[in-house]
């Protein structure tokens, strides 16, 4: 969602922004802008990708060693150059960019109105240019001006601003959205991730929930929302993250699914204390709930069949988005692991505030060091499985699952070894690439798409649809596949493809069995197995591996690889695909 870029320092600005808001890509965009002050405000924006937008806008001619930078996500207003960030206030004193929502914007509009302000956009954001504007003229300084507009401001948010009469001085404000500077010598920068600034410093501080950042080329002041000075460590951040090229890869997608032998390796790489310290935590808490959004949601789906089977341990999982019906339930007997790749996903940071006023205790499995929920955890293990920067979830879902069958395995006392050779199936499955493709190919004008597994394979099958059909639009169901005789049936004609996920481990016959089923009413059953059956039309072997638990992740990647060749069948971009955010940060 949307993305946040500001420097100051002695450089010109308008290049680095350019290139931190490129490294922000990921976070998906439909429009994007930059501003800098050289005397005057300069503002470029417009609709479209940043590269096109440089093209015809030539962001690098703005001059001024300051500057804010944007990518937006369209919540309030269409997609529109007008809509589109920076913004100004009237009197072009304050100009501003800003991620989340502004809760109470049409009481504030309509305040600003009356004070004679114009607005020159349907955004909430451009509330806040004008607000701090109003603060500036009515307070006797800036620091006070801020307060007054933080105390206003309903909903959350993050936000950069710079001020005409103040050429040294950007102010960052951060609520419940993402923010972290970025320190170096006699220059520093702003963004919604350090991975816009990594190249140039690995020196980060991270802004806390209500916290005000003045930050000039030399010194950097925070407050909380009360006006009280706050002194905050710096971090040092490790360099490999800045690792975000496609490499010889055409796409970050292909990139990511083809780097999992070794995120998967990094995953389990875990400190062996730590790892036991949460399996005993969940062996011995009353309540155990799991919970997380989209594919973190199916691994935490697959950990709820983990615990039961393995270690007898029940344990409830919701999506974050429904913790309302939930919150009843979690107290201070309870645990509530939540399950994220970015660490900034609003719903599960909304999910994990209301089960912390419940008194549960929080654990989570985070991929972004640093981020919101890992903050908010009372103990977290990093799936460290390095910058995912495609939209579709894939190297954090198999590192989560990594992360999962080492808590899992711990604390039955088994013994990980087995999950150090999860790198080798993996890349033997990545090697029946081409037969994917061909199977892509063979289905590229079907409009419906069933994957079905059951047990633990189930998630998988979730999972598969899932990116089906972010990355290829095309419509998807993933079943458990016992649940097919009970309504899902009826839909299957002649020529309807069906993915069977069917490893040989207890769920092999039943699941052949409803492969049988579905191709007596046509359906055409392509098998993800270890032995190719009779009734399936197309086969993708899994590599033979005799710890079965482990097919979950293996079996994965060839559904990752089926969206992804599907996307470029269907001449889709996989990396962004339409409508969606990598980093959904509001509920
Ligand atoms: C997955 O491919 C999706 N892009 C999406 O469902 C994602 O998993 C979800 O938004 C949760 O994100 P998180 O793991 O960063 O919290």
């Amino acid at each position: 969602m949307c993305g946040i870029v500001g420097y100051i320092g002695e450089q010109r600005a308008s290049p680095i922004l350019l290139e931190g808001l490129r490294r922000l890509e990921y976070r998906g965009y439909d429009s994007a802008g930059i501003a800098t002050l050289d005397g005057n405000f300069i503002i470029k924006k417009g609709v479209g990708r940043i590269g096109k937008l440089n093209d015809s806008l030539k962001f690098t001619d703005m001059e001024g060693n300051i500057g804010i930078g944007h990518t937006r996500w369209a919540t309030h207003g269409s997609v529109t150059e007008e809509n589109s960030h920076p913004h100004w206030s009237c009197k072009a004193e304050v100009v501003l960019v800003h991620n989340g929502i502004v809760e109470n914007y049409t009481k504030l509009r309509e305040f600003l109105i009356s004070r004679n302000h114009k607005f020159s956009s349907q955004t909430d954001s451009e509330i806040i240019a004008h607000l701090l504007e109003e603060a500036i003229s009515s307070h006797a300084d800036i620091k006070s001006a801020i307060l007054s507009v933080v105390g206003s401001l309903g909903g959350s948010y993050a936000f950069l601003a710079m001020i005409k009469e103040q050429p040294d001085l950007l102010i960052a404000v951060r609520k419940d959205a993402p923010l972290v500077l970025g320190i170096a010598n006699n220059s520093h920068f702003v963004s919604s991730d350090v991975l816009s600034f990594i190249d140039k410093t690995n020196q980060a501080i991270f802004l806390d929930n209500k916290e005000i950042a003045f930050i000039s080329r030399n010194k950097v002041q925070i407050f909380d929302f009360t006006g009280k000075s706050i002194q905050k460590k710096t971090t040092t951040l490790a360099w490999e993250i800045s690792d975000v090229s496609k490499k010889e890869y055409l796409h970050f997608t292909l990139k990511e699914i083809h780097e999992q032998p070794i995120s998967v390796r990094q995953a389990l790489a875990q400190n062996e204390k730590e790892v036991k310290e949460i399996g005993e935590i969940l062996r011995k808490t009353k309540n155990v709930f799991i919970t997380g959004c989209g594919t973190s949601y199916h691994a935490s789906l697959l950990l709820k069949y983990l615990l039961a089977k393995n270690l007898r341990v029940r344990a409830d999982v919701f999506l974050s988005s429904e913790i309302d019906q939930q919150k009843d339930l979690i107290d201070s007997d309870s645990v509530v692991l939540a399950v994220s790749q970015s660490g900034e996903t609003a719903d599960v940071l909304n999910a994990v505030a209301i089960a912390k006023q419940r008194g549960a205790r929080i654990l989570s499995i985070v991929n972004v060091m640093g981020s919101s929920l890992a903050r908010e955890s009372y103990k977290t293990l990093y799936t460290h499985c390095g910058p995912e920067v495609g939209v579709a979830a894939t190297k954090s879902f198999s590192a989560q699952l990594s992360v999962m069958f080492l808590i899992v395995v711990a604390a039955a006392k088994g013994s990980p070894k087995d999950l150090l050779a999860l790198q080798y199936h993996i890349r033997d499955v990545l090697a029946t690439e081409e037969t994917v493709r061909t199977i892509s190919e063979k289905y590229i004008g079907a409009n419906d798409f069933y994957f079905v597994g059951r047990g633990d394979n189930y998630p998988i099958a979730l999972e598969g649809a899932l990116k089906l059909k972010e990355l290829s639009y095309v419509h998807a169901e993933g079943m458990a596949a016992g649940e097919l005789k009970h309504g899902t049936l009826a839909l299957i004609e002649q020529g309807t493809p069906v993915l069977l996920l069917n490893p040989p481990d207890e769920t092999y016959l039943p699941t052949l069995n409803s492969a049988l089923e579905l191709k007596a009413r046509g359906a055409k059953i392509i098998g993800i197995s270890t032995k190719r059956d009779p009734c399936y039309d197309d086969f993708v072997p899994l590599p033979a591996i005799s710890s079965t638990y482990l097919f979950p992740i293996v079996e994965v990647v060839p559904l990752q690889m089926l969206a992804y060749f599907t996307a470029l069948g269907r001449k889709l971009d996989p990396d962004y695909p339409r409508n969606l955010a990598k980093s959904v940060t509001v509920v």
